[in-house]
């Protein structure tokens, strides 16, 4: 699923349940030590997604241990996004050397409860998303989504926190959505970043890369 929303020199892998047998690095178990079961099923299961993605780069297996705020420590001259939700795991990496930074989510596909909608979209974006129409889509949920693939793209590149109100979504039907940041940092090089979504199986599921 996230393939088809990925630029071809992006690579990824994915799993729609857990891997019995998927072990951890040393490293890495220390990462998970205290956490609960769910946590380190998905955690482990992320990082053989993103090993199995690595893999098709030619990178041999690692430990890939965890970076300020959360963002995992990529392979020297690599970069990439790794993604966890009920029922999906996905990891997607790339070489350095045309991408400058990538985001990756996936979301239980549903409505977003009206309170987070609120607390994640201005007034502009929730009407712009009523516009949309067919209700049929939960737009609310991709809009949510693409907001995580956006901090996942920002944070690795700047180390700074970014607010929901600080990017304004616009989403595409055709399966694509622009966002405008409304702060900026040189490391981006820019205040537009692009992306594509895809709802299918239950899930929605958000990209964004930054080509360097
Ligand atoms: C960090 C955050 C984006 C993770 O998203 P999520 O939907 O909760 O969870 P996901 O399963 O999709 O992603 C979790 C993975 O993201 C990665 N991640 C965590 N923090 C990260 C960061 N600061 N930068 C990049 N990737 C990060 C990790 O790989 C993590 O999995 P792991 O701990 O098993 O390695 C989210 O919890 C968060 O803090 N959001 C608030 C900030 C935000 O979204 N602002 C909106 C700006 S428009």
């Amino acid at each position: 699923m996230i393939e088809r929303i990925l630029p071809e020199r992006v690579v990824s892998a994915e799993q729609f349940g857990d891997v019995p047998g998927a072990t951890l690095f040393p490293e890495e178990e220390t990462l998970v030590a205290r956490a609960v079961a769910k946590r380190r099923r998905e955690f482990t299961t992320g990082r053989h997604c993103a090993r199995r993605a690595l893999g098709l780069l030619g990178v041999p297996p690692g430990p890939i241990l965890r970076g300020d705020g959360g963002a995992p420590l990529w392979p020297s001259g690599t970069i990439g996004s790794i993604t966890h939700c009920d029922g999906y795991r996905a990891a997607a990496v790339t070489s350095k050397r045309d991408v400058l930074s990538l985001g990756i989510d996936a979301e239980p596909y549903g409505p977003l409860p009206a309170d987070v909608l609120d607390m994640v979209a201005s007034p502009e974006e929730i009407a712009a998303l009523r516009r949309l129409g067919d209700g049929s889509v939960d737009w609310d949920k991709i809009l949510f989504s693409a907001k995580e693939s956006i901090y996942k793209t920002w944070f690795p590149l700047t180390g700074r926190w970014l607010d929901f109100t600080e990017a304004s979504v616009d989403i595409d039907p055709s399966g694509e959505f622009t966002a405008t940041l409304s702060i900026s940092d040189p490391r981006m090089g820019t205040d537009r970043l692009t992306g594509r979504w895809i709802a299918s199986d239950g899930l929605v599921a958000t990209a964004v890369v930054l080509p360097r």
